[in-house]
């Protein structure tokens, strides 16, 4: 510690009278990065069902993940259920037919017993037995079979355990026929559990990791997957109920492949599993507006059914055996009730007039039939812009009891937004903040995530839950990144902003405590260090001329495909002007300027031609992670050989940068950036029933901090400090674990405490009552 370092003091205050929300912290389990099949769920078979297709990704089939040897065909006549159609015939002839499934990343199964479970019907009585294999390579592991004694032609769901004598990886499930002819369909392997005796639903290791997180509630299906890219894409629930090869498979929103084998009788006893409320989300009678032509709305014909969908879901959840869908739960195995509370309508919706409308049929109605639930609405992508704004008015028109706000945000916006919900209007519907991350897997990052927590849990009167997105994450096949826990066949892969998580959830009370803070100086970044024009067309040619910066012209210039930067002195005063004429000479999109410092530095970015050359964008780049600041505006796309004209003026305004674009002479983007200070020390209290007090503090800044908290109490007091820290805010990358350990360090003292919070640290500090 440098004797200059400037020493932090927070006096610990009495709670203030407001109460922090039990159900603050939660989880939302979305499939996507493979997070059910090939993650959640415990079977190992990849593509069970041969319901593949190349809808769901070019290139797949009925037989992706599968290899076949002799005489196999795909085949759809006289299925086990219309709803999945597609099975294989075997034909053993003169050599006989196998086929062999070879898992997600090859399978990885751990020693003791399996259940295998297919659905077989023998075509001819040659058939009259299937042989299983367990192989490695060349190597067989497990073998067994089953004798088919059914009656020919039809279907018969038969069961058998392989014992595996050791943990394995890389394996593969054989399945052959010697003789005869027979169709195969629904395959699973699933691990037993010694607990119960019962194939396993969920993987362990990963329902483990969730646990940990102490979740109040889980949100689910989606997100996106909720409400579908297309009306036949909609998730429905009632579809995922059932024998596996009677629920109806969707194409996933993000390029893959939904078996259902993860339904809502699932998600629910997931759930129950972890104490959690359930939370689902149903579309808003809207689908996607993210597909050419926009959003659709469920034809108005069919919203009677659609509202009764979504009232008997509430019945499914929560009603008697005595009712028809009470029923339906306690004939799958659960007479119990799930405890339903909160039930999400939409996701990210744009606030069309069609979705106003279905909007309020659906919420009408539940208001009516089920008062005691808790309807959350939504509020476009962003914590601002047109769709926020509109969700926002519709929602208190509507008196929608809670909106669902999403922030996928650079850590600069956390830090400068954590007294966002200090203002927030007590009167109107309360917020759940459903999808938040600071861009990376990187310790700066998470401990942006936790200052934004803090002001989320100061505020928790009005912020009634939140939770990070996306949760699950299989290394190698990843959509979108960062994710909270990444993990593969073997191992389980916390980020920083797990533990962030983690530590929160552990670390909550009932009353939110008064503090006063000293030595915390916010830091002030509304303008870029270093000032210089860079011209750029990643992944395309371009040919810049007539360039003018600040009134000195410059010759043509031509970027690369490869990124290459060309950079020109300017913006040396308080203005800058850039004027020019780009014309691509090879791609598909168009260009960027950048006005600032280098890359990893502070700059601007006007993104001309982004979006599959639709859309233009103003953003801003921190420490090397960007966001829009304004936009997407839609664009009359680049083509190769035409020119176009762009302006770009920065401008200082009140101490921070008003950004315009004019493109072809019109004004394309006029954008004030936000000039607020980043409040890079965080501290938020909160005391138990029992009097302990929890604080929090984030010191997102490069120097450790000697810290002391004097307490309104005399006498004796210790605690104990939970610490996340790492030598550098970079660290932590996606697809890996955090790779530092949490520290714990005990406190003592009389009347005040000591300590010194490291350098870009988290530390949860729990003083127990006196
Ligand atoms: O969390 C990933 C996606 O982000 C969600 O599906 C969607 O709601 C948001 O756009």
């Amino acid at each position: 510690m440098t004797p200059h370092t400037p020493a932090l003091h927070i006096a610990l205050g009495e709670p203030t009278g407001r109460r922090a929300s039990p159900d603050l912290w939660g989880i939302f389990l979305e499939d996507i990065n493979d997070a059910l099949d090939g993650g959640l769920n415990a079977d190992v078979v990849q593509n069970g069902q041969f319901e593949y297709s190349p809808e769901d990704r070019p290139g797949w089939g009925p037989l992706t993940a599968w290899t076949a040897q002799g005489s196999v065909t795909v085949r759809s006549a006289d299925p086990v259920d219309p709803a999945t159609a597609t099975h294989v015939r075997l034909h053993g002839e003169r050599t006989a037919a196998s086929i062999t499934n070879h898992g997600y990343d090859g399978m990885t199964l751990g020693a003791g017993p399996h259940l295998l479970e297919l659905a077989l019907r023998r075509v001819d009585e040659a058939a009259a037995s299937l042989t299983v294999r367990l192989t490695r390579g060349d190597r067989e592991i497990a073998r067994t079979s089953l004798a088919l004694d059914a009656p020919a032609r039809e279907w018969t769901f038969l069961q058998t355990r392989l014992e595996l004598p050791a943990d394995v990886e890389d394996a593969a499930l054989a399945l052959e026929l010697a003789r005869g002819t027979a169709d195969l369909d629904v395959v699973s392997l699933r691990p037993i559990d010694p607990g119960t005796g019962r194939p396993r639903t969920f993987r362990p290791d990963l329902v483990a990791a969730l646990a940990e997180l102490k979740p109040s509630f889980v949100r689910f299906p989606g997100g996106c997957v909720a409400h579908g890219l297309g009306l036949e894409n909609m998730y429905h629930w009632k579809t995922t109920l059932g024998p596996r090869h009677e629920r109806r498979h969707l194409r996933n929103t993000w390029g893959y492949h939904q078996s259902m084998s993860i339904g809502y009788l699932e998600y629910f006893l997931l759930c129950e599993q972890l104490g959690a409320t359930p939370m689902p989300i149903v579309p808003a009678g809207v689908c996607c507006q993210n597909l050419p032509g926009g959003p659709r709305a469920i034809p108005q014909d069919e919203m009677p059914e659609y509202i009764r969908d979504v009232l008997d879901l509430v019945e499914f959840a929560n009603g008697g055996a005595e009712t028809r869908w009470g029923a339906v739960r306690t004939a799958l195995g659960h007479p119990e009730p799930f405890g339903l509370r909160y039930l999400g309508v939409g996701n990210e919706d744009q606030i069309t007039a069609d979705f106003r409308d279905r909007f309020h049929q659906i919420h009408a109605a539940l208001r009516a039939e089920h008062p005691e639930i808790t309807v959350i609405g939504t509020a476009g992508p962003n914590p601002f812009g047109t769709d926020f704004e509109d969700g926002w008015t519709f929602a208190r028109e509507e008196d929608v009891a809670i909106v669902d706000e999403h922030g996928y945000r650079t850590p600069h916006w956390f830090h400068q937004n954590t007294r966002r919900f200090d203002t927030y209007d007590r009167s109107g519907p309360a917020v759940y903040v459903g999808e938040y991350a600071a861009r990376t897997s990187r310790l700066r990052s998470a401990l942006a995530e936790a200052a934004g927590m803090i002001g989320m849990e100061r505020n928790s009167d009005v912020v009634r839950l939140a939770s990070y997105a996306p949760l699950l994450a299989r290394v190698g096949h990843t959509q979108w990144t960062p994710d909270l826990i990444y993990f593969t066949d073997t191992e389980v892969r916390p980020s920083a902003s797990y533990h962030v998580q983690r530590m929160f959830s552990h670390a909550r009370g009932e009353h939110v405590c008064g503090l006063e803070v000293t030595g915390a100086a916010p830091r002030v970044r509304g303008v870029p260090d270093a000032r210089s024009v860079r011209l750029r067309s990643p992944g395309n040619r371009v040919r810049w001329s007539e360039i003018a910066v600040d009134g000195i012209t410059h010759p043509d210039q031509v970027t690369a495909a490869d990124g290459e930067e060309i950079a020109l002195p300017g913006w040396g005063a308080d203005a800058c002007e850039i004027s020019v004429q780009l014309t691509r000479i090879e791609g598909a999109q168009g260009a960027e300027i950048h006005l600032g410092g280098p890359a990893g530095t502070t700059h601007y970015t006007v993104q001309l031609g982004g979006w599959q050359n639709r859309t233009s964008v103003v953003g801003r780049s921190d420490d090397g992670i960007g966001d829009e600041i304004d936009g997407p505006t839609p664009l009359r796309g680049f083509a190769t050989g035409v020119p176009r004209h762009v302006r770009v003026r920065a401008e200082l305004v009140a101490g921070s940068v008003r950004l315009r674009v004019w493109i072809d002479g019109e004004l394309a983007h006029d954008v004030q950036d936000r000039g607020d200070p980043d409040e890079l020390v965080v501290v938020g209290a909160v005391a138990r029933e029992d009097g302990t007090r929890i604080l929090k503090v984030v010191n997102a800044t490069a120097q450790q901090r000697p810290l002391e908290i004097t307490t309104s109490w005399d006498g004796p007091v210790t605690g104990t400090a939970e610490i996340l820290a790492g030598p550098d805010p970079d660290e932590g990358a996606p697809f890996e674990a955090w790779p530092h350990p949490i520290g714990v360090e005990s406190l003592h003292g009389r009347g005040r405490l000591e300590m010194a919070v490291p350098a870009w640290s988290f530390s949860v500090i729990t003083l127990p009552a006196p």
